[in-house]
């Protein structure tokens, strides 16, 4: 199920809050993002890096997995506010597409511009669990 552009602005407001606790020293370039699940509740997530610089993980991410250890599996919406409108990483993308294939992404920057596109856009041709042999993933373990 896709959310439509109304539904969308908590979200973003979400996101935006959740940039300002962006753990960035190296980079300087927070990220906030914030996931919608399918029975309406908002998790968020920040990028946090670390010394040891491979071990950063992007804020699309922080919020997907805090939504999964949380008990959500089911998508609808993903908003990622940047200062300048960056696009999600191919990393996140892979991971959006294991729980929501199909859902709305919403790219934003500080100045309030935002676009609207599909993880199935951003992640054309993908790889996912009904190519393994043990099945769908999702619901099971
Ligand atoms: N970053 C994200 O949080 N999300 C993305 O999709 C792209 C990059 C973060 C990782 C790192 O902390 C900083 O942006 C610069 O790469």
């Amino acid at each position: 199920m896709n959310a439509s552009d109304r539904d969308l602005d908590p979200l973003i407001q979400a996101a935006q809050a959740a940039r300002e606790r962006a753990y960035v020293p190296y980079s300087r370039y927070p990220v906030g993002a914030a996931v919608l699940t399918e029975d309406g509740h908002i998790v968020t997530g920040c990028n946090i890096e670390n010394a040891s610089y491979p071990l950063t993980c992007c804020a699309e991410r922080v919020a997907l997995f805090a939504a999964v250890a949380q008990g959500h599996r089911r998508f609808r919406a993903l908003a990622v506010v940047t200062s300048n409108g960056g696009s999600p990483c191919g990393s996140c993308r892979q991971v959006m597409r294991e729980f929501a294939p199909t859902m709305t992404v919403i790219i934003a920057d500080t100045a309030g511009n935002r676009r609207l596109t599909t993880v199935a856009d951003l992640l054309p041709d993908s790889f996912g669990p009904e190519h393994l042999p043990t099945g769908s993933g999702g619901g099971g373990a």
